[in-house]
This record gives structure tokens, C-alpha cells and sequence, in this order.
């Protein structure tokens, strides 16, 4: 079976030699117009007017686009009608498309759309998390409360408490190949996109909407992204409407990529949260009461940001029982780019406070951190069911088997002895060290996203063709729904054919998200390659008088009743035969039910676990800072290909930690984005990955009947990055006597600061 084998990325030989094709890479059709928009210079006013005649006179320009071009003019938004292609009076963020210029080269159109002046009132902003609460700007009408027990009277008499806050940065995704699309229109009207999305079916929407036609008038394909990292779930959309409405207009292909600056100012990036929290604890360091008050904030428009923050709150507990906890949270809107989704969709935040919480437990206690960590871990097998703040039972806990095994295996007890030792004798350089736990919820919460549907040929020469609506990414989704494909009928992998994701073969699907597109593309890749092989069965059943169940399909041959078939003859037979031998597939997500403004319900299918261990070095007189070591061990189930999962392991890892310590967004005090290029924004590079760099699989059948009981793994491991960050602020504590309360990023500044605070 091709299924578990460690087989590489389909693409991988085409990535290395650079002839993986792109949306940029499609040989440019004939007549193509290229698209650039002009930005808001101001994060809040109105827009008065708008001098465009240099912008017409620049050379190659074809035609220039504003609001009043439009009777309606489309919306881009994933979710509220709240995002205008382009300005419609009211300024919300620097950055803002206030005209769209169509030209004959990418060059031209940008030169072109430098030279628009805009004349504008400019009004008081509304940037920081502060800024508005203060002004009561929000998303839904006040915060959102979940929690369960009664944290008040748990926090009155517990027997120590501490309080804290905790400021966690943004992110900006930096995929390596920017938001790109071509529009090529077809007869009578019809469009077809390329576009580098991870949603196409939402793309085809949005596109049909702005053209004012149904959807079965756009075809979106999408072979491929230069990475995603859910920067690609909603923020594709302006791209795709703004050369489609050209396209539309002048009959011609249309193209449109962003430089990488503009791809920085005007795309949604993490949401950056301020995470307050109150904790009441044993001397054991066990917790008995917890309140989190979470601060996000949203941006100018609603985009994903009430999913993200509900994400946040779901992972509160992370891997922690919590019987009295209450989590409230502000969705804060202001005038900054809307932001988006990002690998753990707001779990990440949720996640690195509780993490931050047990910290700083176990330093007012005194206790090992790790200790901390599994005294208040779920139980591996309670006598009564606990459940998480929003009620969900927790079934599966793998967490206190998994630590034991990597506290073991990285030494952890040992080096932590070892570092206070060396620490001792080391006034400058200080070590850290940090094992830290990840329980992640797979599913969409929003519950009728968790479906997906496949389309599968075999042809008459035994070669097959398989559809699904997951889109590739770099995650190698593509490959492992193959290997599915592969193992259903029994052949090798050379026999099937991976094409591109086409909203014309698979309809209405969901975007590639929340870890969850190998895990519904694979049941439904299945539930379509099962089908053909049922008819296969069947029709060789009857001619051998055998049973279909008896009919064996492995190593590209079929046997039955004695008789050995190549795989290609069936087909071939099948075909004389008159059998169909084209299926379609559906899957849909068992037991999740969910009610989100009550906040309970079983919002999650299971739980991927994982753990980290980090040790770090740090400077104390330049805050400079290394990861020495890292050891993960990881839960993907078992492993649907356990290359291409360690791949996913060890890159969420490293973006992980990149967020938490490098990885810095400033804007400045006009709201406009400062580190909007690499040359100020500085992503990990490979000399940042840990030097000693330790990967495992924890192979164990997911308990739930996932496809062939594997476990979601595009998203948990990026939490694994915690261990960098609380290593970080043990190297720190190791200064003085006070909590570091270190926020993130913890960049060399904020390192410095804290350890002249633990100092003073
Ligand atoms: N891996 C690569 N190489 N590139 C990406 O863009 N996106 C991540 C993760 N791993 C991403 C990636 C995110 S945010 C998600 S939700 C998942 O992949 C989506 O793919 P999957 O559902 O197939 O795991
Ligand atoms: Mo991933 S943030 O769910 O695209």
C-alpha cells in the first residue's frame, strides 16, 4: 500500500528546478492587461476626490477604475459585506485600494499608479487595542463570555493568586510566491481564474457576485501556491474581482500580482492580542481558578476575525483542566489592515497565555515548570469525564504518555540540572530550557465548512485521474490524497495523475484550512475510488461466479477466483464491458455540534497533540539569542506519509518560534506599516533552525476512524514554538529574582528589558 510510506512531495523535483508552474509562471495570453491598485496614504478620513489625469497619461495605461465606475461596486469580503473593491468615501487603512490601474505591463501599471494624488480629510485613528476600547469599537455588540464552574468563588479561596498581561505580536506570512491572478475571459461572458487561493469555490463566488453572473458562469483553478499559511483563505479575493471586472470590461485577459511591499501593506496578517489573566493556585502549583480577558484586534473589517477569536478562546485551556475558568473576549475594530487567517487561526494566541499562565505558576511556586505542566494536564483516564471550558469531554488525551517519552528521550531532567549548574558560573551568557505540550482542535467550527467532495476517472488503459477540492500549498495535501487513491486500488503511484483543483470537477467546497484538507479530501478521494473498485469487483464477481467481497486488488493486479489480472486488463474489460468508471466522493465530519454564542458543544472531531522541548542561549548584554536544541515529539495518528508530516512538523516549528522572538509588525503612530519589506521584517532564516533539531512521530492510531486513522498536522505543530519562547524567559528568570513577563515577540530589546526588570 502506498499509504504510511515516507514518499516525497509530488512536486518536488519541479520545485527544486524551479518548472513548478504558478499562477505567474502561465505563459502570459496574448493582449494581457496587467493591474496595480493605487493606495490610501492615511489610515482614517474621507476621501474627497481623486486627481487621476497623470495616471491616464502615463504610458501603456488602457483604462483606470474608482468607485463611481461602479453601480455596485463589488465587495471582497469572506464574510460581511463590509470590504469595497475600492474606496468608496470613507478611508478605513493605509494601504486602502482607492483606484485600480489596468496597463500593458506590470511595470507600467505600478509606475502609473505612483502618480494618483488623492485629496482627503484626515480624521483621528482609531490604531491601538486601547485606542479602541476607549472608543467602543467593535466587532458584535459587546465581548463574548465563555466558561464553566464558578471562577469567582474558586478565586476568593484559593490559596495564592497572581495576576499579569501579556502583549503577543502579529504575524506577517511571507509566502514565498506574493497573491497573484489571471483572469481570461471565455464566450458569452464566461470567465475562468487563475488564482493563488487557498478557497477557490469562494473566489468563484466573489467573482460571479462582481460580475453579476451565477456561479456557473466563473471557473477557478488552482494547481498550486508558493504557500498559503491562511493568507491565501480570504485576502486572494481583491486580485481575482479586480482582474475579472477588467477582463469583463475590455475582453482582455487581465493579471494582477502584487509587488511584495504592496503584498506587506495591503494584505490581512495574525491577529495581535493583549491576553490579561487572573490565577488562583495551590502551593502545588496546581490551578484552581482562572479569568483571561483576551483583547484582539481585528483590523478594519470583519474578514475571518470572529472565527479567529473563537479560536483563541477554544484554546484557552490548551492541554489544562480548568473546572472554574471564565474567558472573555474583545473582537476590536480599528483602522489597521483587516487581519486574517494564520496557521492555528487565533489558537496560537489562545495557546502561548495558558502556556505563560503555567510559567509564571510555577515561578511564583517554585516548582519545575514541567511539573506544573502535568499536574494540571486533562486525565489520561478520569473516573468522570472532564471537559473543556466549553463543555466538550476530552476522550483522547495523549499528552502525559507523549511527555514522559520526550521528557526522557531530550534528557530534560539532566539538562535542566546541568543549565542551573552552568548558569551559576556564567555572569553573561544564560541558558533556558522549556518543554511545553500542544492540544489542538481539528475541525471548522464553523460546522457546515467540514465537507468535501472528489472526482475520480479511471481510464481504459488502467491510468487514474484524481479531482478533490483541497488545494496544494506546499503541505504536500496533493500527495498524501494520492497515496489514498493509490492504496484504494492497489496500483502504484505512477498510475495516478494529481491535476490541479477546478471548480468546474469538485463544486462547493471548503477552503484548505484548519488542518482539515487531508482529512476530508482523503475520506472523500476514498469514498469515489471505493465506488469504481465496488463496480470493478462486481463485474469481475460475476464472470468468475465468485463473491465481489473475494475480488483482491494489490500490486497493480486484481485476482480473483485464481485468476490474476494486471490492473490495466480490468480497466480495459470494465470498459468493453459498458461499467462507468467515473465516481464522485462525498465526506462529512462525524459527531461535531457547536453553538457559539452559548460557547458549548463538541466543536472539534479530536485533538492532535504534540510536545517541544527547546534549550536556548542567551546574551544578557545584547539580548542576541540561539536555539541550541529542539526536540519534538508529534501526533499525526498514524502517519498518512511520514516524510512529508516530519516536513510539516519541522517547518510549523520553526515559523512557530519565528512569531514568537524574531518576526516584529510596527507600525508607526500615523497607522502606517513600517516593516513592509524584508530588509525590516525578519522572517527565520535556515541558520535559525535549531541546531540539533530532534523529530518524532508519535505513531499511534487516531482513536476517531479518520482516513486510515491518521491525524491532521498542518497546523498543530506551529504551537511547538512556545518551547522557544518560554526557554527564552527561563534564560532570563535565571538574571533575578522577579517573573520575567516577557511578551512577544521577545526580541533582543524586549529580552533586554526584561532582564533589567528581573534585575531592578
Ligand atoms: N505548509 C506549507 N508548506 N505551506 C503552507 O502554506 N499552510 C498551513 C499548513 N502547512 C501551509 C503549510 C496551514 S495554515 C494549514 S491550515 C494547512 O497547512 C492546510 O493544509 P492541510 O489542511 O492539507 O494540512
Ligand atoms: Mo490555515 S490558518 O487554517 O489556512
Amino acid at each position: 500500500m502506498s499509504v504510511q510510506k515516507p514518499l516525497p512531495h509530488d512536486a518536488a523535483a519541479l520545485h527544486v528546478t524551479g518548472r513548478a508552474r504558478y499562477v505567474d509562471d502561465i505563459p502570459v495570453p496574448a493582449n494581457c492587461l496587467h493591474l496595480a491598485f493605487g493606495l490610501s496614504k492615511i489610515a482614517k478620513g474621507r476621501l474627497l476626490s481623486l486627481d487621476l489625469e497623470a495616471v491616464r497619461a502615463a504610458p501603456g495605461v488602457v483604462m483606470v477604475l474608482t468607485a463611481a465606475d461602479f453601480d455596485h461596486v463589488p465587495d471582497c469580503s469572506p464574510s460581511a459585506h463590509d470590504e469595497p473593491l475600492l474606496c468608496t468615501g470613507d478611508i478605513h487603512f493605509a494601504g486602502q485600494p482607492l483606484f485600480l490601474v489596468a496597463a500593458t505591463s506590470h511595470g507600467a501599471a505600478r509606475r502609473a499608479a505612483a502618480l494618483g494624488q488623492a485629496e482627503v480629510a484626515e480624521e483621528p485613528a482609531i490604531l491601538s487595542i486601547d485606542e479602541a476600547l476607549a472608543a467602543d469599537s467593535r466587532f458584535e455588540d459587546g465581548p463574548l463570555v465563555w466558561g464553566q464552574g464558578d471562577p469567582d468563588a474558586a478565586m476568593a479561596s484559593a490559596a495564592m493568586t497572581a495576576t499579569g498581561s501579556m502583549e503577543i505580536g502579529g504575524q506577517e506570512h511571507f509566502y514565498l510566491e506574493g497573491q497573484a491572478a489571471l483572469s481570461v475571459p471565455q464566450e458569452g461572458g464566461d470567465m475562468l481564474v487563475h488564482s493563488s487561493t487557498q478557497h477557490p469555490s469562494e473566489i468563484q463566488h466573489k467573482v460571479a457576485d462582481a460580475l453579476g453572473t451565477g456561479m456557473h458562469a466563473v471557473r477557478v483553478e488552482t494547481r498550486r501556491m508558493g504557500g498559503g499559511f491562511g493568507g491565501k483563505e480570504s485576502q486572494g479575493n481583491w486580485l481575482a474581482i479586480a482582474t475579472a471586472i477588467v477582463a469583463a470590461r475590455t475582453g482582455r485577459p487581465a493579471k494582477m500580482r502584487y509587488d511584495r511591499d504592496d503584498d506587506m501593506v495591503i494584505t490581512g496578517k495574525r491577529h495581535d492580542f493583549r491576553i490579561d489573566y487572573q490565577v488562583g493556585f495551590s502551593p502545588e502549583g496546581r490551578i484552581e481558578a482562572l479569568e483571561f480577558w483576551q483583547y484582539c484586534r481585528c483590523g478594519w473589517a470583519l474578514d475571518l476575525s470572529l472565527a479567529i477569536a473563537d479560536r483563541a478562546m477554544l484554546h484557552a485551556d490548551n492541554a489544562y483542566h480548568l473546572p472554574d475558568v471564565r474567558i472573555t473576549s474583545h473582537r476590536l475594530k480599528t483602522n489597521t489592515v483587516s487581519a486574517t487567517a494564520f496557521r492555528g487561526f487565533g489558537g496560537p494566541q489562545g495557546m502561548v497565555a495558558v502556556e505563560r499562565v503555567i510559567d509564571h505558576v510555577a515561578h511564583a511556586t517554585g516548582r519545575d515548570p514541567l511539573e506544573v505542566r502535568r499536574a494540571n494536564y486533562y486525565a489520561a483516564a478520569p473516573a468522570v469525564a472532564q471537559t473543556t471550558p466549553y463543555g466538550m469531554a476530552i476522550e483522547d488525551f495523549e499528552l502525559h504518555g507523549m511527555t514522559d517519552a520526550l521528557a526522557e528521550s531530550c534528557g530534560y531532567a539532566a539538562r535542566r540540572a546541568a543549565i542551573r549548574d552552568w548558569n551559576a558560573g556564567s555572569p553573561v551568557l544564560k541558558r533556558g530550557i522549556a518543554l511545553t505540550p500542544v492540544k489542538f482542535g481539528i475541525s471548522f467550527t464553523l460546522t457546515h465548512l467540514n465537507q468535501a467532495g472528489a472526482l475520480v476517472h479511471l481510464y481504459q488503459d488502467g491510468t487514474i485521474a484524481m479531482n478533490h477540492g483541497g488545494t496544494e500549498m506546499g503541505q504536500g495535501l496533493f500527495q498524501k490524497v494520492a497515496q489514498v487513491a493509490a492504496s484504494r486500488f492497489g496500483v502504484g503511484m505512477g498510475r495516478v495523475k494529481i491535476t490541479a483543483t477546478d471548480t468546474a470537477k469538485v463544486p462547493n467546497t471548503s477552503a484548505t484550512a484548519a488542518s482539515s484538507g487531508s482529512d476530508l479530501n482523503g475520506m472523500a478521494v476514498r469514498a469515489a475510488c471505493d465506488t469504481i473498485v465496488a463496480r470493478l469487483a462486481e463485474f469481475l464477481a460475476e464472470r468468475h461466479q465468485a463473491s465481489p467481497r473475494d475480488v483482491v486488488f494489490a500490486e497493480d493486479r486484481v485476482t480473483v477466483g485464481g485468476e490474476s489480472y494486471a490492473f490495466e486488463e480490468v480497466a480495459k474489460a470494465a470498459y468493453e464491458a459498458r461499467i462507468s468508471l467515473s465516481a464522485t466522493g462525498f465526506y462529512k465530519t462525524p459527531k461535531i455540534e457547536w453553538d457559539r454564542i452559548a460557547g458549548k458543544g463538541r466543536p472539534f472531531y479530536y485533538f492532535a497533540y504534540g510536545a517541544a522541548c527547546t534549550e536556548v542561549v542567551l546574551d544578557t548584554l545584547t539580548g542576541e539569542n540561539r536555539i541550541l536544541r529542539t526536540d519534538i515529539l508529534h501526533d499525526c495518528g498514524h502517519s498518512l506519509n511520514p516524510a512529508l508530516d516530519t516536513g510539516q512538523i519541522e517547518g510549523a516549528f520553526v515559523q512557530g518560534a519565528g512569531w514568537l522572538t524574531m518576526e516584529e509588525l510596527v507600525w508607526d503612530a500615523k497607522g502606517r506599516l513600517r516593516t513592509h519589506a524584508p530588509s525590516t521584517y525578519k522572517i527565520p532564516a535556515c541558520s535559525d533552525r535549531p541546531p540539533v533539531f530532534n523529530v518524532a512521530l508519535w505513531d499511534q492510531p487516531n482513536r476517531e476512524e479518520t482516513i486510515y486513522r491518521s491525524k491532521a498536522v498542518g497546523e498543530p505543530p506551529f504551537m511547538l514554538g512556545i518551547s522557544n519562547f518560554l526557554a527564552l524567559s527561563d534564560a532570563v528568570a535565571a538574571c533575578g529574582g522577579a517573573y520575567p513577563a516577557l511578551d512577544a515577540p521577545a526580541t533582543p530589546e524586549r529580552l533586554l528589558w526584561a532582564v533589567e526588570r528581573v534585575r531592578s
